[in-house]
């Protein structure tokens, strides 16, 4: 028996979409009256982490850019990565990435296995859900790498957007079937 039901959701998110996903991931979570903590590890400094030993569970989720993770939730991993591999937490870990759109396996391979690899553990559950790329007035992207992004999906081709809008292209379903088969892992 678990002592209590509390999650840490702990993230990076360059651009908000990850920070998205985790926040509906901990309401979704309430619904099933799980608690959760969400953390962001960008924001927060490293010295203000929270101990992942006040958890039952760990969901870690990062954004890629550049085939690459954020280097904080990798930190993240790292820093626990005995107790992980002692199998003491249990561990989610996503990812929003645009290969998933194209190639999902391609995806978890890239984003997921091999962090896995690296770290020598394999979580309990992994998976990559789909990216937002804004370009709106609004958008945080600059205007070069609005510009590179636009003309990435136009080469892409099989790929719907609105080269004037915020393209959400995260599969919410997925989000919420991922979130509540990890909630069945930790009753
Ligand atoms: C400059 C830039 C580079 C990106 N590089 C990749 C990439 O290498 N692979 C990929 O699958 N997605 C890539 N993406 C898509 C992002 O992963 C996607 O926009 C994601 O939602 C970003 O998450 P975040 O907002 O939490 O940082 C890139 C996006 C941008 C803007």
């Amino acid at each position: 028996m678990m002592s209590t039901n509390k999650i840490l959701i702990a993230y990076g998110s360059r651009y908000g979409s990850t920070a998205e996903i985790s926040e509906k991931i901990s309401i979704i979570l309430k619904e099933l009256n799980i608690e959760s903590v969400v953390l962001d590890l960008k924001k927060i400094k490293e010295k203000h982490w929270p101990s992942i030993d006040e958890f039952d569970a760990i969901l870690v989720g990062s954004g890629i850019k550049m085939g690459r993770w954020m280097k904080e939730p990798q930190k993240l991993l790292k820093k626990n990565k005995d107790k992980i591999k002692n199998k003491e937490k249990i561990l989610g870990l996503f990812v929003s990435c645009s290969t998933v759109l194209d190639d999902p396996v391609k995806a978890k391979n890239e984003y997921l296995d091999k962090i896995m690899d690296k770290l020598k553990f394999k979580a309990d559950m992994f998976d990559a859900f789909g990216p937002v790329f804004d370009f709106s007035e609004t958008s945080k992207l600059g205007y070069l790498t609005k510009k590179l992004s636009i003309a990435g999906l136009n080469d892409s081709g099989n790929i719907e957007f609105d080269p004037n809008a915020r393209n959400d292209l995260r599969d919410w379903d997925q989000i919420r079937s991922f979130a509540e088969k990890f909630a069945e892992l930790i009753k």
